[in-house]
């Protein structure tokens, strides 16, 4: 946890209620272990898309469907999403999840690796106002070029699981040696995002960590 407990506890406590089918699927997700959004960062989530009222959103790491669904419940009447997942384990309740949400219709669930996904939306010429990476966080940076390709002018991307509860901060020798490479990927990638002409971003400590960038040119 990167921020003190009990001020993410009172923070929690001021959060609107989940439409029950929500509550349910995340208490699911969290007692089976499925890292899904945390509740800061779904406040976050849903204070942006109220900003942007994006009209096309890109997820990348669906899970069981539970981020995707949470957007879908915020976003505009005329915004649908696409949201990648490639475990099949994870798909398997993805898929139903999906089928019997309220929303469910708006939600297209691409099935397989990110990356090759990710390249074919851009071949195809598609693009995005809105996206939301929540993958493997070795693999940001390999996703970035893509991502970039697909992010509208003025489109938001926003990032999860930055800070790595705190370890990014850390020296890279105060990181186990099993935990270096992620640690080095993960610094490059923020610096890349915090440094890149095209994209504006904020590193926010909260949750995981989040970026939020947007894209200036
Ligand atoms: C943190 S979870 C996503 C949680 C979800 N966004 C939520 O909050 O409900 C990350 C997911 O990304 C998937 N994933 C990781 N690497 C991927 C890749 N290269 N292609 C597709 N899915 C990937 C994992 O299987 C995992 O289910």
């Amino acid at each position: 946890m990167i921020v003190d407990e009990r001020i993410t506890a009172y923070i929690n406590s001021l959060e609107k209620e989940l439409p029950a089918y929500l509550n349910a699927l995340e208490k699911t997700a969290l007692s089976e272990s499925v890292p899904i959004i945390r509740k800061e960062t779904q406040t976050l989530i849903r204070l942006l898309l109220a900003m942007k009222q994006p009209t096309k959103i890109l997820e990348v790491g669906a899970a069981v469907g539970f981020s995707a669904l949470y957007m879908s419940e915020y976003m505009p009447e005329n915004c649908s999403i696409t949201t990648i997942e490639k475990v099949e384990m994870r798909l398997e309740k993805a898929r139903i999840n999906i089928a019997n949400a309220p929303k469910g219709n708006k939600i297209t669930l691409l099935e397989g690796d990110a990356l090759n996904i990710l390249k074919q939306l851009a071949s195809q010429g598609n693009s995005y106002d809105f996206i939301f990476m929540d993958a493997a966080k070795a693999q940001y940076m390999i996703f970035l070029p893509e991502i970039m390709k697909l992010l509208t002018a003025g489109g938001l991307l926003i990032t999860d699981n930055v800070l790595q509860d705190g370890a990014v901060a850390k020296s890279r020798y105060g990181i186990t040696r099993r935990d270096r490479t992620i640690h080095s990927r993960m610094r490059e990638y923020l610096y890349t995002i915090t440094h890149m002409e095209e994209l504006e971003t904020a590193v926010i400590s909260i949750g995981d960590g989040v970026t939020v960038s947007t894209r200036i040119q």
